[in-house]
């Protein structure tokens, strides 16, 4: 259904108030990007109403899961693109991947693997649609997984990883999360990477004894693990 034209005035008299007339015509043509590249490839990855609802349906505790609201195309391909690895030595990860998007968009480079986990089953249900629909040109990576389970008890990959974490739950579960981390790191010496976009839960991370921060923007912070040695192009400075 269509939002009526008392809603999309409202809406815009409310961006312009807070990011200013420049903001509000590049937040437009960040979201008809972001339309258009589902048309273009047949997919769904854009959020919906129903998507608040049924993510109160997968887990005991409501208030741990955030709910799915996707990247921004643009802002990770900006991410990605200004990745220092060698992205061919990397498995990417993300933890609470919804509908897939950011599967999509990092098989535009070339990761070894890309791997999504999603708690909600119908979200799940929708990546996996989506992963089958989506042929590019510019794809880079074709091997694309989505797995419908909690990312705290997904089993890591045993391979230098790429974790990317949009705001997916509150500091319970990424504690959770870096102690499976530590463990896995401990059976498995490697690199990780963790790029936190949305970084609420930074100083949970920032204060563990395991990862170190190598960049911080306004949008995203990433991290490293302490002990993996050097790779092959570890420096963001
Ligand atoms: C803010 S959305 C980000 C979606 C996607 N990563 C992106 O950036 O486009 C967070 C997602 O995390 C999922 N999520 C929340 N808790 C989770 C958990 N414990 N395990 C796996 N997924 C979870 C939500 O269902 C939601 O789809």
């Amino acid at each position: 259904m269509l939002p009526s034209a008392k809603l999309v005035t409202a809406k815009l008299v409310d961006s312009i108030r807070r990011k200013g007339f420049l903001g509000t015509l590049k937040s437009c043509a960040a979201e008809v990007e972001e339309i258009r590249f589902d048309r273009k490839f047949g997919i769904q990855t854009l959020e919906t109403m129903s998507d608040r609802q049924h993510v109160l349906t997968v887990t005991n505790q409501p208030g741990d899961n955030l709910g799915y609201q996707p990247t921004k195309i643009r802002t990770l391909r900006k991410i990605l693109g200004d990745l220092r690895i060698a992205y061919e030595d990397f498995i990417f990860l993300d933890l609470g991947s919804g509908k897939g998007r950011t599967l999509l968009i990092a098989s535009e480079f070339p990761f070894k693997r890309i791997i999504g986990v999603e708690v909600s089953p119908e979200l799940h249900c929708i990546a996996e649609t989506n992963i089958r629909a989506y042929r590019s040109a510019t794809q880079e990576c074709r091997a694309i997984e989505s797995h419908c389970d909690d990312a705290v008890a997904y089993e890591l990959p045993a391979e230098n990883t790429l974790i990317f974490l949009f705001n997916p739950f509150k500091a319970p579960l990424i504690s959770k999360l870096l102690l499976n981390l530590s463990e896995s790191l401990r059976q498995n010496p490697r690199r990780i990477y963790l790029v936190y976009y949305n970084p609420v839960c930074h100083d949970l991370i920032a204060d563990s004894e395991m990862m170190e921060v190598v960049r911080v923007t306004d949008l995203y912070t990433i991290y490293r693990n302490k002990d993996a040695g050097s790779d092959r192009a570890p420096s963001w400075s």
